[in-house]
């Protein structure tokens, strides 16, 4: 397999990078912390959890006598918005700036802590005055702007949970959402500035409620942005600016239990129904803060910490709007595209706001890459002094970009994996302790117990790809699906018992450093975006002119992957249809809309008949051979073997689009 072949190369990496002396004196994670974590794992957690504040102690650490439900520091009571703003302003950090607001226009705001408190509680009081009680749904569908973190703040102050939806889905997608989770009250936008533009958000929420179609739904909160017209439901939408103007800036934040839930957040699985993985509060803030102060060698009073992750992923709740702010970190967000103006824009930001912590994603540093030095070398980027990495495994070739033109060839890089699942960083290396190695996420974090395993459930041992799996629960660990109990049981707990399965396979090379190598599921990650093929595959069949799809991931240089769709289409259709370019545009248009842009396929190839096994099963390993453009692998267990000779030959006479 391709796959194992690349391995093979990466294996091969010779190339390592010590921290400097320099670094590791003045780090902020010592050698220690794994001693101390291998020494009494849940005494460790406990130590770190005693570092954030509770309203009352907990007693018990784990609860782990049914699994795969866990309970983390169950009798302890806390406050997650207390823990991010109120402590730092009564500890005298008031002043300090939390937030470095920077609109796609050019636009700025900066919020101290005490500004975002301010706002916070104003904020709360607005949601219980809507009737908001502890444990209702709040969705959450924003652009990239501060009243979006303060919506999060507000809603886990109460004790209510969220369900942050990606702007860049489409109505149907979140009006599926809001239906799953029963959402009571929705926080919109009229828009956002997207590539140069206004981009509006309000038209889909409409669509979303309309005809009584998400009738949990009584208000829709609006924050005005981009000042563009709206259609108005004198019922349901109220202006955010107008009614913050009218509450108090008054709120106590009262104590939830740990396992209170916090927030719901969906992700693509394997099957067409996105899950709605479940997080709860004690648990996920320590091990987001422990992980954020550790990982990224924060220093709150002196770092500036840029995250580029949108709130609507894991990435955007767990190191933009929960773990910075529990560590009274200053940091910058950014509502736009890294293009507008011009693609100079991350580096201005950085030069400007004197940025020392950069987090960003693969693709993103793939296409800086293929731009060239040039694009970067404007600006002062001497402020850098740590870089992250996240979201898909990162090629050596780009890290080593990474490290020279945006580090200096100085600064550390952390290749952090985790999951929407596992809440927080669970494998990377620490900056002052990790020899690093282009391409490898390294070790697991000092507290987290890992496994590689064959299908089997044996060990794999050095050098042998196979299965990641988490062999002990850890405090961020997801609590479950919604309202899918069975989901979560099978998803995750069934394929090797006592462990968690984490869909992803990866191997230890011979110095016992971790490779992490791509999905080993139908789920696909494209740009760092998790899709499922199952899910845009109903997308393309829902149109009629599709009688069947089958969509894989294809290796791309830029994005990691991306998505090619091979569809056999209705003969009853057949006259109504142009040309293939025609049908091609319509039905790539027609995903976007069913589930967002993200999940607009590449490539269409029309066919007429799908690869399947006898059981019917399409062969997907057959399609990807054909769309990444290689030999055809074994068709031995193919029903119909000259199926694909027809593909293969239709692609070489170049039909495909
Ligand atoms: C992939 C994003 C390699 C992986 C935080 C995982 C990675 C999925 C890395 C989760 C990494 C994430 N190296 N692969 N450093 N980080 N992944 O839920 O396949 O959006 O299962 O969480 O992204 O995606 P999710």
């Amino acid at each position: 397999m391709s796959q194992n072949q690349e391995f093979e190369n990466l294996a091969n990496e010779t190339r390592s990078f010590p921290p400097t002396p320099a670094f590791t004196n003045a780090a902020i994670a010592k050698p220690e912390l794994y001693e101390s974590a291998r020494a009494d794992r849940l005494g460790f957690w406990a130590d770190q959890a005693n570092q954030l504040h509770w309203h009352k102690s907990f007693t018990k650490v784990l609860d782990w006598s049914n699994p795969p439900f866990a309970k983390w520091f169950e009798d302890g009571e806390l406050n997650i918005s207390y823990n991010c703003l109120d402590r730092h302003v009564e500890a005298g950090f008031g002043k300090r700036v939390a937030l470095f607001f920077e609109g796609e226009p050019g636009d700025t705001k900066v919020f101290t802590y005490r500004d975002l408190l301010n706002e916070v509680k104003k904020a709360a009081n607005l949601l219980l005055k809507l009737g908001v009680s502890p444990g209702d749904r709040v969705a959450i569908y924003m652009p990239m702007i501060p009243e979006a973190i303060i919506a999060m703040q507000a809603v886990a102050r109460v004790g209510a949970v969220h369900s942050v939806i990606f702007g860049g889905f489409s109505a149907d997608s979140l009006a599926s959402r809001i239906q799953d989770a029963e959402a009571k009250i929705v926080i919109t936008a009229d828009g956002g500035f997207r590539k140069g533009k206004a981009s509006a958000l309000k038209p889909a929420v409409d669509e979303a409620l309309a005809n009584q179609n998400c009738p949990s739904v009584e208000h829709v909160l609006v924050v005005q942005r981009t000042k563009g017209e709206v259609a108005w439901n004198p019922v349901t939408d109220l202006w955010w600016h107008e009614e913050m103007q009218v509450v108090s800036n008054q709120h106590e934040a009262l104590g939830f239990g740990a396992e209170h839930p916090l927030f719901i957040l969906y992700t693509s699985g394997t099957t067409g129904k996105p899950k709605g993985i479940m997080h709860t509060t004690g648990g996920y803030l320590t091990q987001a803060s422990y992980t954020h102060k550790n990982v990224f060698d924060l220093q709150p009073a002196q770092d500036i910490y840029w995250c580029t992750a949108d709130v609507g992923w894991i990435t955007g709740h767990t190191y933009v709007a929960y773990g910075p702010l529990a560590n009274g970190s200053t940091q910058v967000i950014y509502e736009g595209t890294p293009d507008t103006p011009d693609w100079g824009r991350w580096w201005d930001i950085i030069q400007k706001y004197h940025v020392s912590i950069f987090y960003t994603a693969p693709t993103a540093i793939r296409s800086f890459m293929k731009l060239g030095r040039k694009v970067v070398q404007h600006y002062d980027l001497s402020s850098i002094r740590v870089l992250g990495s996240v979201g898909e495994p990162i090629n050596p070739e780009a890290w080593m970009w990474y490290r020279e033109v945006i580090g200096s060839n100085l600064a550390p890089i952390v290749d952090t994996w985790w999951q929407t699942e596992t809440g927080a960083i669970m494998i990377s290396p620490l900056p002052g302790i990790t020899h690093t190695k282009p391409g490898s996420a390294q070790v697991a974090v000092p507290g987290i117990e890992l496994a590689i395993l064959d299908e089997a459930g044996a060990p794999v041992g050095p050098g042998h790809g196979g299965y990641l799996t988490i062999s002990e629960p850890w405090p961020a660990m997801l609590r479950g699906i919604w309202k899918d109990p069975e989901r979560f049981q099978e998803t995750y707990w069934d394929r090797f018992p006592g462990s968690y399965f984490a869909g992803d396979g990866a191997k230890f090379d011979l110095d016992g450093d971790l490779w992490l190598l791509g999905r080993v599921d139908d789920v696909m990650n494209v740009s760092g975006h998790r899709l499922s093929t199952a899910e845009i595959e109903s997308a393309l069949v829902s149109h009629p002119f599709v009688a069947e799809a089958a969509v894989v991931g294809a290796k791309d240089e830029t994005t990691g992957q991306a998505i090619v769709a091979f569809v056999i289409l209705r003969s009853s259709q057949l006259n109504d249809l142009g040309s293939e370019a025609d049908t091609s545009k319509i039905l790539r248009d027609h995903v976007a809309k069913e589930i967002g842009a993200i999940a607009r396929p590449r490539t269409i190839i029309v066919v007429s008949e799908l690869p399947k096994t006898r059981s019917g099963k399409i062969m997907r390993r057959l399609l990807r051979d054909v769309a990444e453009d290689r030999p055809v692998g074994d068709i031995t267990t193919l029903t119909d073997t000259s199926v694909m000779d027809t593909i293969t030959g239709k692609i070489n006479a170049g039909h495909s689009e």
